[in-house]
């Protein structure tokens, strides 16, 4: 059963890229939320979070690695910036140890934010809830999310919120066995017709007070994890339950640095330096999406192929600008890719990419109108990098010990060289292996020092 639903996530997951955004529609009937109702609430595209410190956000293990994505904080409208939400970046990411996919119990993680984000606190502020007694039975909830609206429906463009009872454990094994563990909670009508859905996992499950001076105290009580279907009679909602876990994710945001109130741990808040105080070269990135934001990623690799910068977007339509310190006479590769294929171009509209250093001099600019990737090799500083070597360890053409950059590609007439150096190895073209030999002949980026 549980391969059944993860491979329901999965299909989710792969198929969000074509949907229609523009229906509008409830969560599995819920309503349309306000602009600042939630403002906790965490956009991610395919899921949800909840921002309980000023720089952790809480969601499901089963979304995955979600490092160097783009977040929205504060989100209403799910891949849009509005006038109360905030652009943000998962800096570091943690799942909790214990999370098993195979039956998705301890359903948690963190994000840890590139930079901290204060968000409005004076109408709704979200607490951890404490304690497994909480929430009893038949008590109203709340779910919220931007997943689908209806099962195996579009998602939602403005976040939604539903109410729905908590049951007890007990009650839950009636309907899912042994599936039901004590991580979890259930919340739902027997007789169906109101839920979370696809898309909404990670979000919050929120039992909300309101207080005597008019404001709303809601507490985290558990993060959408897993279902039969959505809203179907006898198949509640199942949540993983927060208050057994409020240990593991106080301690492990402290672990990250955070400066949440519980960690009282001094934060270094000051900014980072300019590139340049640091004797380093800004890269500027200015880069346009399309309507799919999610499905583009970028990556700085330095000469040794280690990504030193990673993005991954959520906003559609979104001008980005970023800043990259790279070292001076060394070489990198600039790689976008769009998992789609389709470039960073939508229904006639393509965004554009921008790279821009050596303090302004040197500019690559296009529209994204690519399939799947392009790269852009450069070298900074007088462009003669220090590396032109050829990889003696790892080279070995088709597998074979004697076909290493000098045995295999430095024998023969300087246009066989030539074209073996334009052949692919692990994804590379082999001139970026083998420098040194392609150079002689020409070719790849250690030509220009000969
Ligand atoms: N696993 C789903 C997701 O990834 C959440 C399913 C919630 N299902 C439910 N019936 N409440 O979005």
């Amino acid at each position: 059963m549980k391969s059944v639903l993860v491979s329901v996530l999965m299909a989710a997951t792969t198929t969000t890229a074509k949907v229609d955004y523009d229906n509008p529609g409830r969560i599995i009937n819920g309503t349309d939320a306000g602009p600042q109702d939630y403002p906790y609430f965490v956009g991610m595209g395919y899921c949800g979070g909840a921002l309980i410190a000023p720089d952790i956000v809480l969601f499901a293990a089963h979304c995955g690695d979600w490092k160097d994505k783009q977040l929205n904080i504060g989100a209403f409208k799910k891949e849009t910036l509005t006038q109360f939400s905030q652009e943000r970046y998962c800096a570091q990411w943690i799942a909790d140890p214990k999370y098993d996919g195979s039956d998705l119990n301890y359903d948690f993680a963190l994000c840890k934010l590139d930079v901290s984000v204060q968000i409005d606190e004076s109408n709704v502020i979200l607490e951890l809830n404490d304690y497994d007694a909480v929430p009893k039975q038949g008590k109203n909830l709340i779910a919220i999310g931007t997943g689908s609206i209806e099962e195996g429906g579009p998602y939602t463009d403005i976040l939604q919120s539903v109410k729905v009872p908590a049951m007890t454990n007990d009650q839950c094994k009636q309907y899912y066995g042994d599936d039901i563990t004590d991580i979890m909670l259930c919340a739902g009508f027997p007789e169906g017709g109101k839920d979370s859905c696809q898309g909404d996992s990670g979000g919050p499950l929120v039992r909300r007070k309101k207080n005597n001076d008019g404001t709303f105290t809601d507490t985290h009580a558990g993060i959408v994890s897993w279902g039969i279907g959505c809203a179907q009679a006898n198949r509640p909602g199942v949540y993983a339950r927060t208050s057994k876990r409020t240990d593991w994710i106080r301690e492990t945001s402290c672990s990250m640095g955070s400066s949440a109130s519980w960690c009282d741990s001094l934060v270094n808040i000051a900014q980072p330096l300019p590139c340049t105080d640091q004797g380093l070269i800004p890269l500027t990135v200015k880069m346009t999406t399309d309507e799919f934001g999610l499905e583009t990623t970028w990556r700085v690799r330095d000469s040794n192929k280690e990504d030193i910068f990673k993005r991954t977007y959520l906003f559609k339509y979104y001008e980005n600008e970023h800043t990259v310190c790279l070292k001076p006479d060394e070489c990198y590769q600039f790689r976008i890719e769009d998992q789609f294929g389709d470039g960073m171009c939508y229904d006639g509209f393509c965004g554009s990419y921008l790279i821009d250093f050596n303090n302004g001099q040197e500019t690559f600019s296009d529209i994204g109108d690519f399939e799947y990737e392009r790269t852009i090799e450069f070298c900074t500083g007088d462009g003669v990098p220090d590396f032109c070597d050829d990889d003696k360890k790892e080279f070995r053409f088709d597998g074979d010990p004697t076909k290493t950059c000098e045995n295999w590609l430095g024998v023969g007439k300087k246009k066989k060289i030539k074209n073996k150096c334009k052949k692919r190895y692990l994804g590379y073209k082999v001139f970026k292996w083998c420098p040194d030999t392609c150079g002689e002949v020409g070719l790849g980026i250690c030509a220009s020092s000969r």
